[in-house]
């Protein structure tokens, strides 16, 4: 029989998995396991922290449910979801880049037409306009963009039931050119949920839960990548300490303010698709 010793535990718990036939699984239990011995070994983790952290990731899952989901809350603030979108997203030449889904897109939202206005609520108006182009330069007509984004109450939607149906949502398709235009409202910075285990790990650990002034979008074309993404206020206080960690600084834009009548700001942003690889 085997003895198991404190040097040998690691190998002999990685060996249990020996017998596993898919492949992927196993890479993953395996190195999982390594850097779970890893870890409790390099902060000498003790029974009474080991006990505390069971108890929060049983109150984590406790908060999630069809709506609420604290497991991604926690992906997000540990930079766990933006290092999948790092390793999972193609980032090629002049390629927008990526950023956080976020748990408030909602899809079967109403189409509109270009240059619609998409607030139902008051703000600072803002024009949104650009083209969407392959990585040619060229235009993609006809490629669906959503949009959403909170209220200047920091609230999106689905979050406020003052807030009429579909507010601040947008879902429409560049025109022949590869041009799209929206108005809406300059939107402004919001803290995540932080009434769970998640908003406690932030006190906990002095950090603050405000995400910068962001619009999502998401873009999809026939032949392309789908693009998740977001375009962040430049100049907002949180733009160097998003609390998901989602901001790059080629997303970071800025509001032009026009004058006139009825003043507004201006947001001009192209975005860049990649053709999908061919398999
Ligand atoms: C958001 O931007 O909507 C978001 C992203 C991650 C966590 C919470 C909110
Ligand atoms: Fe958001």
């Amino acid at each position: 029989m085997k003895v198991i010793t404190s040097d040998n535990l690691t190998e002999t718990v990685l060996d249990s998995f020996s017998r596993c036939t898919d492949p992927r699984t196993k890479e993953i239990i395996i190195s999982l396991v390594r850097h779970l011995h890893d870890f409790a070994r390099e902060v000498a983790l003790t029974h009474e922290e080991w006990r505390h952290g069971i108890e929060f990731l049983t109150a984590t899952g406790k908060r999630c449910d069809g709506i609420r989901q604290e497991f991604i809350l926690l992906s997000d603030t540990l930079g766990l979801s933006s290092v999948l979108d790092a390793i999972n997203q193609r980032h090629e030449g002049e390629s927008t880049q990526s950023s956080l889904l976020g748990p408030f897109y909602r899809d079967g939202v109403k189409e509109v037409e270009f240059g619609a206005d998409i607030a139902r609520t008051e703000g600072e108006p803002a024009v949104f306009h650009g083209r969407v182009l392959d990585g040619d330069g060229k235009p993609v007509p006809g490629a669906l963009i959503e949009v959403w984004q909170t209220a200047a109450n920091g609230m999106y939607e689905g979050q406020d039931p003052d807030q009429p149906e579909g507010n601040l949502r947008g879902r429409f398709k560049s025109n022949a050119a590869g041009e799209y235009a929206f108005r809406s409202l300059k939107p402004t910075s919001y803290p995540i949920p932080t009434d769970g285990p998640v908003g406690r790990m932030l006190v906990a650990t002095g950090r603050h839960p405000m995400r910068p002034a962001h619009v999502h979008f998401r873009i999809q074309a026939q032949g392309y990548e789908t693009i998740t993404t977001a375009l962040f206020s430049s100049g907002d206080p949180y733009v160097g300490s998003d609390a998901v960690f989602g901001v790059k600084s080629s997303l970071v834009v800025d509001y032009v303010p026009q004058e006139g009548k009825e003043p507004y700001f201006d947001v001009e942003r192209d975005f860049v698709l990649l053709a999908k690889e061919q398999t």
